[in-house]
């Protein structure tokens, strides 16, 4: 959720802390923080909101602009006290000596706080991070590895740490559990990130702690220990995104980019993984024998958020093309709920960040129950990625946006790759398979076409954009649309949306319709559809505006809605991904109507580390 940057090499430490910042702002936050080592002290710059206001303030102490060596910087999403100047990282221990950047929780806090003020410590925030630089400094004999070891020894909780001391001008230190930390691999300098973004400007290599790891830097060496202090090896991966693909462009926003990246993000999910001799997917990823694939009995789906609901549209596709009972975990309750998972029970954990902690515990309790596991992310050596040990990349190219866009409609393509292949080693027969391969192959073209609506779309948006509570309803694999829908809106708009089953809302919600609840009726023309059109009757005899969401052409529908949304006929299948575009661009423009902050909505992060 926060951020971190660290360096040691011969550039502007303060220039390349800045710049990876910049790159880091998507991960939502509140304060920013930068620390680095001039010859006589360690030099702390903090500010509140915008990395810009960091940039600011730095810019007005010429030391700190001018030093080399190691510098640590962070960005904070606030867990223990307030947004402020004084809770930003970088933490220093009262001696000025040692400072630290921390993200994760320490759930001891309260007992290292108590032993540290009983030693005579003084703490100046309310953080739990603070507590690190105070042990650290205590645990310090004049080796400062030792120091951090002997520290991260007593935590209890999640951590991934940057440390830097002025004892040690260009030593930057790094450990990680629970809370990712890559290793940038330079020529003559290297660096430590929270994710790969500030780090593609300057390198490809990268390497990703595990937990326990401590990694030690500087300008010509990596090395990383494990927990018991014996050196390992950490396998070096090349990152094929390139430092433009994190870059706004010409857009307005980061969302706009990625929603319009779309045709060409699902192409890429697409390519190479459709076998036209068998009418089946490829997904050497899986790493499953088609003996393997035909014992499971079962697929079980876990994710939050977005990811959440393109597993749900995923169910449609496992039951519907290859006849497989599939069910979809909220990730948070997977572990808690003691689910029944079986040794041929399949366990797919959805999720972009390939970080989010209630997704990565579904993993490891799947894992532990004797699953088998297969992940779907995008960041390639994400952890989840990691340790379910298969899976399926996204390949949706870096998603900076808060709101999930073309992760999402990666997520379903996917999904309905991995249900073809599944379906194919099963009833499914090939004059079938070859239609659905045909009708993933026509997913980018589908896409481009609502795309050119945007303008429809934004017209209707814009006229939308001062209403305060919404409905979003969908049958079938549209209803989980209808729910992602209702989640855009919300979350970049800050306008009260609900997405909900069609049928559903008889059973209480129709209670609130009135002329100041809109519905967006997702009415395309599959399954489903003639029961929407009695439905959007119920919504418009109470007077609710309603924007029908149709299959263009029609006629039927569009009279009946006030406002009318058109997608290319396309199958059942396919259809939950044009319209979900459409919506997308439907909570877009009304956001950007509203004047709201469209990539970094208030109070939320990219990637939700803490549970
Ligand atoms: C919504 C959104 C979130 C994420 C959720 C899971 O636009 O982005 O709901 O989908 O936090 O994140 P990942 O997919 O990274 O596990």
């Amino acid at each position: 959720m926060c951020g971190i940057v660290g360096y040691t090499g011969p550039r502007s430490t303060a220039r390349v802390l800045l710049d990876g910042l910049k790159r880091l702002e998507y991960r939502g936050y509140d304060s920013a923080g930068a620390a680095v080592l001039t010859p006589e002290r360690v030099e702390v710059v903090k500010a509140l909101g915008k990395v810009r206001n960091l940039e600011a303030a730095a810019r007005k102490k010429s030391e700190f602009m001018a030093a080399t060596g190691a510098g640590i910087a962070h960005t904070r999403w606030a867990t223990h006290g307030a947004p402020s100047v004084i809770n930003a990282h970088p933490h220093l221990d009262n001696s000025g000596t040692f400072a630290v950047v921390h993200n994760g929780i320490i759930e001891n806090f309260r007992e290292l706080r108590s032993h540290l003020t009983s030693r005579g410590c003084k703490f100046v925030s309310e953080t739990d991070s603070e507590a690190i630089a105070h042990l650290i400094s205590e645990c310090y004999e004049g080796d400062l590895v030792q120091a951090v070891a002997a520290a991260v020894k007593r935590l209890h909780g999640t951590y991934g740490l940057g440390v830097i001391s002025s004892r040690h001008p260009g030593l930057l230190v790094a450990a990680r559990k629970g809370s990712p930390i890559v290793i940038g691999i330079g020529k003559g300098e290297n660096f430590i990130a929270s994710d790969v973004a500030p780090l593609l400007s300057y390198t490809r290599e990268v390497m990703y702690l595990d937990d326990g790891d401590l990694a030690v830097l500087t300008p010509d060496s990596v090395e990383v220990r494990n927990v018991e202090n014996v050196p390992v090896e950490r396998e070096v991966a090349r990152i094929d995104w390139d430092a433009d693909a994190a870059e706004k462009g010409n857009y307005a926003h980061f969302m706009l980019k990625e929603i319009y990246e779309q045709p060409e993000t699902i192409a890429n999910t697409i390519r190479g993984r459709i076998d036209r001799q068998l009418n089946s997917a490829v997904l050497s990823g899986l790493g499953l024998t088609p003996r393997e694939l035909a014992s499971v009995s079962r697929v079980v789906i876990a994710g939050c958020g977005s990811s959440m609901h393109a597993g749900m549209v995923g169910e449609y596709y496992f039951e519907d093309i290859a006849g497989i009972p599939a069910e979809v975990e909220q990730a948070a309750e997977f572990r808690y709920r003691n689910p029944i998972i079986e040794p041929d029970t399949l366990v797919l954990p959805i999720s972009q960040s390939g970080e989010t902690a209630d997704t990565l515990a579904a993993v490891r309790e799947a894992r532990n129950k004797g699953a088998l596991v297969a992940a779907l992310c995008n960041v390639v050596g994400s952890t989840i990625a990691r340790e379910a040990g298969r899976g399926i990349y996204l390949h949706a190219g870096p998603e900076i946006s808060v709101a999930s866009t073309k992760a999402f409609t990666s997520q379903i393509t996917v999904l309905l790759l991995l249900a073809l292949l599944m379906g194919r080693n099963r009833r499914l027969d090939s004059t079938d398979g070859a239609r659905i391969a045909d009708e993933i192959e026509q997913l980018p073209d589908l896409i481009r076409q609502v795309l050119d609506q945007a303008p429809v779309i934004e017209k209707i948006a814009r006229r939308y954009a001062r209403f305060e509570h919404f409905f979003f309803i969908g049958r079938g694999s549209l209803y989980p649309t209808a729910l992602e829908g209702a989640l855009k809106l919300k979350e970049i708009s800050y306008v009260h949306a609900e997405g909900y089953h069609a049928a559903e809302l008889k059973h209480g919600p129709i209670a609130l319709l009135d002329e100041n609840h809109p519905v967006i009726a997702l009415a395309n023309n599959i399954p489903g559809r003639d029961k929407m059109l009695g439905n959007i009757q119920e919504c418009r005899a109470r007077n609710s505006p309603v924007v029908a969401l149709v299959t263009a052409g029609d006629a039927a529908v569009r009279d009946l809605a006030g406002d009318v949304i058109q997608i290319p006929a396309c199958s059942r299948f396919a259809a939950p991904l044009p319209t979900v575009v459409a919506l997308q661009l439907f909570a877009y423009y009304v956001a950007v109507e509203r004047g709201c902050e469209v990539d970094q909505p208030r109070n939320l992060a990219k990637s939700v580390t803490v549970e």
